[in-house]
Parts: structure tokens; C-alpha cells; sequence
């Protein structure tokens, strides 16, 4: 049986959909090993934590990220495991790493219970907060938040319009409405005043400090990440033609990679001493990394690669067969034009872990390959080509791709794992 296939761009998109349309010296960070783990909690797999709202640097030790997630704040260490550090009880939307007179954490988000948490500020690692929610009664609860290299007290953050603060976070000022279906914000980190608004109808460009727009990139296309570097780059992830970049000034795009399949990037940050060092996070929880400038991907966590003689026999069938569709390393089918504007193309959906092909049983999978989708779809019956043994084999190197929730949860008992 086949769970509905159409996973049309808006369906992807609106999970993320922003609502919003409408001195002293320079503080060292405590070193990784201060960092203290909330009581009673142990280190879990990455794949484990979800959902992830933002990602940012942690710039004691920039192989490692803060993690703001839907039950607190977590870091990561250089590899697979992450530890909660704080803010357990609260909904972490949004996270922000400034040098201003400090080296500075800001987050926002909302409490368990509901309501805006405010803006909170932490200079040693997220042991302690000073809260900067400005009117008690009623805190603000930032979607976004954004800054400069070039005025790091500057800050601008999106929560029931577009705001800035002068002051490190402490007072607001309301500047404009947000840009609408906005995705992500970045500023220029040599030009305080020139912002990028990531939106579902192209990448918009203020020069005013967000007080008015342009359009001068014409994507006309999803912008869903956009990220500046202190370096003058501009990094945009477009819908259907992946991740690109610039020089910020020179509206002269590089595509970098457009293999992504179905994954979205909804955020990016880039290693501040090795500009080639970028880490990503898409709109299916997972954190992504490249060590050569955003050519090449893999899961910050490291992809396990097919083992044994069935796995490796698998992955050669699906090359030959499944790949061209269904995209490497089971991601999906990229985005196309096509795809974004005619609503009855089915796309080839990702058969990693990221969508539902685990909710399906081994036999169940391999009926799918066998005899095809149901439906009149793309998804034709493969019996005359492939034998049952193949199908197997294809299936075990679609699991190599799986995480162990995936594994755990395969078939049926999927529900129990949502
Ligand atoms: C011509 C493109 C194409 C090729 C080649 C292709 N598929 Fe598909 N596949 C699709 C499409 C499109 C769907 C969605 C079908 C639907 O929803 O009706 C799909 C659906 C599936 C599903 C169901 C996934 C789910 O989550 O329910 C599985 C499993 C699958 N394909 C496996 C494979 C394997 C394995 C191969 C290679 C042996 C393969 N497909 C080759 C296009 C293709």
C-alpha cells in the first residue's frame, strides 16, 4: 500500500512557513567540557532530537552547533551524540551567537505552557540567562533573529513584524511588516543595514535596514535559507535549483549543488575560520554538513555506508534503476519547474528515513518495487526486470539509510514512534 504520494512544495513549505507576515572585555566561552548537561540527561543520537527549529555555531569549538529544539537547547559534539544543556522546559524557535562586549547566546521561542519567552541572553554557554522580554506582561516570541559582523549590538528580529534592537536585544523598535511567506532573514556582516529576506517568492533585498524591498536577484522561485559570511558571500538555498552562492555585491550566482532530492535547507551557518565548513539543516530534522564549500553533503552525524553482501548488491540495483527518480542515497526527486507548477506530477519521494517509506513493512516495499504504485503514477511495476531477490536487496539498502528510530519503528508499529 502506498500512503499519499503528492508532496506538492506547498505541503513542504508550509511546515516552515514563518506566521510573521504580517562593554567590558570580550568573555571567553567555557571551554565544551563546562558546558554542563541538564541534570538527569543523557547524550542521544542527533537523529533522535526533533523537531529542530535553528542551528548556530558554537564558537568555542566551531565542529560542534547549538541546536535550538522543540523541548530545549542542545549541543552537539563533533560527531552523532548531542546533550541538552538548557532551557528544557521551553520551545526554542529561533537562535542567535553574537561577539558583541561578550560572546553572546541569544534565544526565543515559547514556553511549554504557551505564551512568548521573551528574548534571553546567555554569556557562559547557557548556565544562566538574563531576560531581555522588555514588557513583562506581555513578552515577544522571535521567529527569527539575525545579525552583523559589522555592528554586532545590532540586532534584528522577526515577531509580529520586522524589529531591531540597538542595544544587544534589550529594547525594540519596530521597523516594517516582515517580508511576506518569509523563510529566513540575514544581514550583511560588512553592512549592518543591508538585509536578505528568504521568501516564498524569491530572495528580496533591503538596503535601508529592512524599512522597504527590491527584488534585483528575480529568482521568482522559493527561497527558503539565505546566509551571508564575513568574507562578502552571499548563500542562497533556491527551490529547484539548490544551493547557489555570490559575492554579495555581484548578483552572480555558482550553483553548488542541486542533488538535494526532496530536502529543503531552512537554515545555514558557516565554520567563522573555515569558510569551506558549512552546516545545514533541512525541513526534515536532519543536520547536514560539507567540508568543501557546499559541493558535497553528508549527515553531520556521518552516513553509514552499505556493509553487507546484500546491502552492497542492493545499492547497485538502485543505481541502476531507482536512482534517476528517487535521487542518490535515497533523497528524493530534486525539484523542478515542473514539479513546483503542475499539480498532478507525482514526485519520486525520498526512501531514506526522512518521509515515510519506514512506515511500510520489507514485503510491503518490495510489493511497491515488484508491482508498482496503486495509482497511475511514475512509480511502474519492475517485476519483468527485477527478481524478488533484488527487491529484497534494494530494501536492505534502502534501511542501510535508515536511522535506528526508523529501524526500530519499521511497519506498522510506526505510529508509536511519531
Ligand atoms: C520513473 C521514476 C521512478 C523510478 C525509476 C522508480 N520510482 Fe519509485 N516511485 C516513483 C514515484 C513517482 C513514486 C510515488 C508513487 C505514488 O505516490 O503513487 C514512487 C514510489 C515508490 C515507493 C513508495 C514509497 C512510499 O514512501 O510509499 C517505493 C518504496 C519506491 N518507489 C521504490 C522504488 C525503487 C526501489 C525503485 C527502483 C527499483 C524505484 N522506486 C524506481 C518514481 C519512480
Amino acid at each position: 500500500m502506498i500512503i499519499p504520494g503528492r508532496f506538492s512544495i506547498f505541503t513542504v513549505l508550509s511546515v516552515f512557513l514563518l506566521t510573521a507576515c504580517g562593554g567590558g572585555d570580550v568573555g571567553e566561552l567555557p571551554p565544551p567540557a563546562d558546558i554542563l548537561p541538564v541534570a538527569n540527561t543523557a547524550a542521544q543520537p542527533l537523529e533522535s532530537l526533533r523537531p529542530i527549529h535553528a542551528i548556530a555555531i558554537y564558537p568555542a569549538d566551531p565542529a560542534r552547533l547549538y541546536l535550538a529544539a522543540g523541548n530545549g537547547l542542545y549541543l552537539t559534539d563533533s560527531g552523532g551524540q548531542v546533550q541538552l544543556i538548557g532551557r528544557e522546559s521551553d520551545k526554542l524557535v529561533t537562535l542567535l551567537t553574537v561577539s558583541d562586549t561578550n560572546e553572546a547566546l541569544l534565544v526565543s521561542g515559547h514556553p511549554a505552557m504557551g505564551g512568548n519567552l521573551g528574548l534571553l541572553r546567555s554569556i557562559n554557554g547557557g548556565r544562566s540567562w538574563e531576560d531581555h522580554s522588555g514588557n513583562a506582561d506581555d513578552p515577544m516570541g522571535f521567529e527569527l533573529l539575525a545579525s552583523s559582523a559589522a555592528d554586532p549590538k545590532r540586532i534584528y528580529g522577526i515577531y509580529q513584524g520586522l524589529r531591531t534592537s540597538e542595544d544587544s536585544g534589550k529594547t525594540w523598535l519596530k521597523v516594517a511588516d516582515a517580508p511576506t511567506q518569509l523563510f529566513d532573514l540575514a544581514v550583511s556582516q560588512q553592512n549592518p543595514q543591508v538585509l536578505y529576506a528568504a521568501t516564498g517568492g524569491g530572495l528580496y533585498l533591503s538596503q535601508n535596514g529592512g524599512k522597504s524591498w527590491s527584488d534585483p536577484f528575480q529568482f521568482k522561485l522559493p527561497v527558503t535559507m539565505v546566509r551571508t559570511t564575513t568574507d562578502g558571500l552571499l548563500y542562497a538555498f533556491v527551490v529547484s535549483k539548490g544551493l547557489l552562492r555570490t559575492a554579495e555585491r555581484a548578483n552572480d550566482w555558482l550553483p553548488l549543488n542541486n542533488e538535494f532530492g526532496m530536502q529543503i535547507f531552512t537554515r545555514m551557518v558557516v565554520h567563522p575560520e573555515n569558510s569551506g565548513h558549512l552546516y545545514a539543516l533541512n525541513q526534515f530534522n536532519r543536520v547536514l554538513a560539507t567540508m568543501d564549500g557546499g559541493k558535497s553533503w553528508h549527515s553531520f552525524a556521518g552516513d553509514r555506508k552499505p556493509e553487507t553482501k546484500n546491502e552492497i548488491r542492493g545499492q547497485q540495483l538502485y543505481s541502476t534503476h531507482c536512482k534517476s527518480c528517487h535521487g542518490a542515497m535515497g533523497v528524493g526527486e530534486t525539484y523542478s519547474p515542473q514539479a513546483l507548477t503542475d499539480k498532478d506530477y507525482f514526485m519520486a519521494p525520498a526512501l531514506d528515513d526522512s518521509m515515510h517509506a519506514w512506515h511500510h513493512t520489507d514485503d510491503a516495499l518490495v510489493n511497491t518495487i515488484l508491482n508498482g504504485s496503486p495509482r497511475k503514477s511514475r512509480m511502474i511495476a519492475l517485476k519483468n526486470i527485477l527478481s524478488e531477490a533484488d527487491a529484497h536487496d534494494i530494501v536492505q539498502y534502502m534501511k542501510s539509510l535508515w536511522g535506528t528510530r526508523a529501524l526500530d519503528c519499521q511497519g506498522p508499529k510506526h505510529m508509536q514512534c511519531m
